[in-house]
């Protein structure tokens, strides 16, 4: 049987960038049908409309569904796959596997860190295939696009993290990563910064972007340093994938630490040289506060650090470390280390840094969100809605469909996504009606957990997945997540 949704009258924006233009969207079974105006007198042939699914779309407008390119989803999506903070920011597809942290293709009882990053203790599957059966199994609401990560390749296959793989290990990582990237990845992910894959050169990770490259997949990376040492690993990441020839994407950009505010003035030239000679892009999200794991390098005594959530103390999450430090009496260091295994929100950036790289042509938006975290930065539930109400609407950084392209039409291209990230007749039908008036994040660092508003309605592959229904009797708020019709999207090699 056929299903169809007309959206009428609303501001269409295509995910290019193009100016948007008043008009009607429809959608018939997991496709967009087609784009135009009084698309009601001019239905396919057959196609039967009913009155309940047609939507007057005016004053909101309809755009591509978001792509969040920068998550670690790899395990909510199987454990909650309703995946509610995420569709409730209109996001329709999520990559997973960055940082250099993938749950395939590992086997292991207790994960220790960074692994423990995906929130899990349990990493189950030594393939892609695996995975995918677990996903299709799950039926996630949202669509989802894996990396798989480096850090995972090197504790499957090398016997002494300290150290760079042997010649013999090595061939084991492009092994298991050339099955996965047959199986359909997306690409390889690398977080150089994290102790467990900084003793890899860039040599090894030469070798496994080279096998990406085979497939036409891409490399995203977590600089070996976002620090001081960030203009030295920039060049690192460029001759990485320049050698490999594969596409760069510089995860989560930043300079990070106060020593090191205002340096997006040498970094973002430097990107933009980069990309002068190969294929570069940059995700970001919208905050002056990064979140990972507690690390006590990252604790100086300046920086704000609001706890995420703690193993020993978990009565301690939502407060920061100098109020806990005072408390006990100690510094902020033997806090860090009486509350791990944790995590944390790092107030380590400048806002003027943080609005340079958004503006910025090359980047595109991740949440970066830690789903599992007790009380998670508010990324998780905030951030595309954030850059809508923060840096379109109330900064005018950018147009609203220069916004749009950062979260869909962008992202699908750097991604290799098929089909998806832009409105067109023939694409997937993963689309957003929203309010560009109220749109806007209401999860906080006090209440990090909290549903954003003016995300009126979502649809994953043509079917509503968040938002009303012409007969939901309660209009006052949105029923939770309605249906779960995300699907696995694997690469297709570039030949096709
Ligand atoms: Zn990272
Ligand atoms: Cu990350």
């Amino acid at each position: 049987m056929t299903h169809a949704t007309l959206l009428e009258n609303g501001l269409v924006i295509d995910g290019t960038g193009a100016d948007g233009w008043i008009g009607d969207v429809l959608l018939v079974d997991d496709r967009i049908a087609a784009l135009g105006q009084n698309l009601r007198q001019s239905l396919p042939d057959g196609l039967i409309l009913q009155e309940s699914n047609c939507v007057d779309c005016s004053g909101l407008a309809i755009t591509p569904g978001f792509v969040d390119v920068h998550t670690h989803d790899d395990a909510i999506v199987l454990k909650h796959p309703d995946m509610l903070p995420k569709v409730s920011q209109g996001i329709t597809t999520v990559i997973t596997g960055n940082c250099g942290i993938s749950l395939a293709p590992f086997v292991v009882e207790k994960s220790e860190p960074p692994l423990n990053l995906l929130g899990i203790d349990s990493f189950r599957f030594d393939s892609v295939q695996g995975y995918a059966r677990a996903l299709a199994a799950a039926r996630p609401a949202v669509n989802v696009a894996v990396l798989i990560g480096h850090t995972t390749l090197r504790f499957a296959c090398v016997r002494d993290l300290a150290l760079a793989a042997s010649a013999s290990e090595l061939d084991a990582m492009c092994g298991l990563l050339t099955r996965c990237m047959e199986d359909g990845a997306t690409g390889l992910s690398s977080g150089l910064f994290y102790e467990q894959a900084f003793a890899a050169p860039a040599d090894e990770v030469v070798r496994l972007a080279q096998v990406v490259s085979r497939f036409g997949g891409v490399y995203a990376t977590h600089l070996r340093s976002e620090m001081q040492a960030i203009v030295e690993a920039l060049h690192e990441a460029g001759d990485t994938a320049f050698r490999a020839g594969v596409p760069l994407i510089i995860s989560h950009h930043k300079c990070a630490g106060p020593v090191n505010w205002g340096r997006t003035r040498e970094t973002v030239p430097l990107i933009e040289s980069l990309a002068r000679r190969q294929a570069v892009a940059m995700d970001v999200y919208p905050y002056v506060a990064g979140s990972t794991v507690l690390r006590e390098d990252l604790v100086d005594g300046v920086i704000d650090i609001l706890v995420s959530w703690s193993t020993p103390h978990p009565e301690m999450t939502g407060r920061t470390l100098a109020s806990i430090a005072a408390e006990w009496g100690v510094d902020q260091k033997t806090v860090c280390r009486r509350l791990q295994p944790g995590g944390a929100c790092y107030f380590q950036m400048d806002e003027e840094d943080v609005k340079r790289v958004i503006a910025h042509p090359l980047s595109m938006i991740g949440s970066d969100g830690l789903p599992h975290d007790q009380h998670p930065h508010p990324r998780l539930w905030g951030a595309f809605p954030r850059v809508l109400a923060r840096y379109w609407r109330e900064q005018k950084l950018f147009s609203l469909e220069t916004a749009i392209h950062k979260m869909t039409g962008l992202s699908a291209r750097n991604f290799r996504l098929h089909q998806r990230g832009q409105l067109q007749a023939g694409w997937h039908a993963d689309v957003v009606v929203l309010d560009p008036a109220r749109v806007r994040d209401v999860s906080t660092y006090e209440n990090p957990i909290a549903l954003s508003e003016g995300i009126e309605r979502v649809f994953v592959n043509g079917v509503l997945t968040y938002g009303r229904d012409a007969d939901d009797s309660d209009l006052a708020g949105h029923p939770p997540v309605k249906s779960r019709a995300g699907r696995l999207l694997k690469r297709r090699s570039p030949q096709v």
